[in-house]
């Protein structure tokens, strides 16, 4: 059997479902182009009938890539796969990836339907798709919780139709690693014509087991992964990307490997954090802040004196590395720029000199600027006049004082003041704001993170409002979190149509 792991990553598309990680078409090619040199095999671009908006996206995606294929998604629907094969009519090397329930909760409870007209429908979504396209991959949305005999006809017949992938998504998260296992053995030996297709995994983490099962799928013979950067997707997430190239790479026993470059791990996942908001946990494996921090004094003794005695992974083999320059105020832009590049950043000429001032107003206040800082500056790069932003932001406050708090707000170029007192200056600061607005909002989350250690450091915010029913998505990043937080909360609010 081939030695080659496929990964195919769908950042983008399931990792892009979760609320406040939608990403603009420009963000969307960014991503593409690192996960392109990342070096994965397959990119998921998006659900081009799910909206105009991801459309453009997987069209845009599909000039900008070479090399990976750029997969879109469909329901078993004519329409669906007559948008997706539109959206892709670009790409180099294209895949529509197409499916249906075949659980017996989807079959009776969500598509109302019966296992045999199922087993039709599939089949013939394939056969349409492949009209459009040879590379045809199938999903059996919910295979996890499949009757095996079942699943296993209807993958015979999606096979026979032409599928080149087929994909078998623990979907709810609930399989055991054993048990994943053996269903895709189980379709290993009770499918004839099996070994026409690709065997994909697709495992959700609700029981914190996606990567698990992801492995013993893998050892059952699947040859294609999907995956995410940092793991994210619906719920609790996918199987995260780097967890099973280093997997891969750190158990030579399994002589198996990927295409990936490991060295660019790293930057990638934060890349993904900073475009997407959503920050790496400290202890995630391979990516989080603690991942390489050995703080027992036992654990850095055995560290210094062998590197392997509490290391499995040496951190240059993810692309961590110390920051060899340190930038301050007195740099300039051309330390700017090769320090972005390093961290694997390119820009322009209109936004570096976006991040160059934003970078000096930041030095102004910040001795050292850290690679942290950087990515975060680089994360946040201007694309675009903002309807609405502060402009001014005093506030009083202290043990006895009543905080009040004075805001300034520039709404299409004209600048608003409002005055309010809280029970804090963020909360006075808040109310001042929303004196602004002729809209109602609801703060539902608020979170504030240092980004490193020290009491110069930057906090970077995050916060999620809501307004007639629907949930906008906040982030700034300053040394006064007060106004981190005002900003985001601006963010937030011009995101409302
Ligand atoms: O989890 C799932 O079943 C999916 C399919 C649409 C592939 O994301
Ligand atoms: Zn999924």
């Amino acid at each position: 059997m081939d030695n080659k792991v496929l990964i195919f990553d769908t950042t983008l598309r399931d990792g892009e479902q979760v609320p406040g990680c939608q990403l603009n078409t420009v963000e969307k090619i960014e991503v593409a182009h690192a996960l392109e040199s990342l070096g994965v095999d397959v990119i998921e671009a998006g659900f081009p009938i799910s909206s105009p908006g991801d459309f453009k996206s997987v069209v845009e995606i599909s000039k900008a890539i070479s090399n990976p294929v750029i997969c879109a998604l469909t329901r078993a629907v004519k329409k669906d796969i007559e948008v997706a094969a539109d959206a892709l009519q670009f790409a180099k090397r294209k895949r529509i990836h197409t499916g249906i329930g075949t659980s017996s909760y989807h079959i009776q409870y969500k598509i109302k339907s019966t296992p045999d007209e199922i087993l039709r429908r599939a089949a013939d979504a394939v056969k349409y798709a492949k009209k459009f396209v040879e590379d045809v991959e199938f999903y059996a949305e919910d295979a996890g919780r499949s009757d095996l005999p079942y699943l296993a006809k209807v993958i015979e017949a999606v096979i026979n139709s032409g599928a080149t992938v087929v994909n078998i998504p623990d979907t709810t998260g609930y399989c055991l690693p054993e048990e994943y296992g053996r269903i895709i053995n189980y379709l290993r030996e009770n499918v004839p014509n099996i070994d026409k297709a690709v065997i994909s995994t697709h495992c959700h983490n609700d029981l914190g087991m996606a990567t698990a099962n992801t492995v013993m799928g893998i050892l059952n013979g699947a040859r294609q992964v999907e995956v995410t950067m940092n793991g994210i997707g619906e719920r609790a997430g996918n199987t995260s990307l780097e967890e099973i190239a280093m997997i891969l790479k750190s158990h030579h026993d399994l002589n198996l490997e990927t295409g990936i470059n490991t060295k660019l791990i790293y930057n990638t996942s934060r890349l993904v954090s900073n475009l997407m908001r959503m920050p790496v946990q400290a202890n995630k494996a391979i990516v989080g802040r603690n991942a390489f921090a050995h703080s027992s004094g036992i654990h850095q003794d055995g560290v210094l004196k062998k590197r392997e005695n509490y290391e499995i992974i040496d951190p240059v083999e993810v692309g961590i590395r110390e920051s060899s320059i340190i930038l301050t105020a007195r740099s300039g832009r051309a330390a700017l720029n090769h320090h972005l590049e390093l961290l694997g950043f390119k820009f322009g000429k209109e936004e570096l000199d976006d991040i160059y001032h934003r970078f000096l107003l930041l030095a102004d206040r910040k001795k050292e600027i850290n690679d942290e800082d950087i990515r975060v500056l680089a994360g946040v790069v201007f694309k675009g006049e903002r309807s609405m932003k502060l402009d001014h932001l005093q506030v009083s406050c202290g043990k006895s004082l009543i905080p009040v708090a004075m805001v300034g707000i520039k709404i299409n170029g004209e600048v608003h003041f409002s005055t309010a007192s809280g029970n804090g200056p963020i909360d006075a600061a808040f109310t001042a704001v929303k004196q602004l607005i002729s809209k109602t909002v609801h703060l539902e989350e608020f979170l504030v993170q240092a980004i490193t250690r020290g009491s110069d450091d930057q906090g970077k915010v995050h916060i999620q409002i809501e307004h007639a029913g629907k949930h906008y998505y906040g982030f700034s990043a300053n040394t006064d979190i007060v106004t981190a937080s005002v900003e985001a909360f601006i963010d937030a609010i011009a995101k409302i149509e």
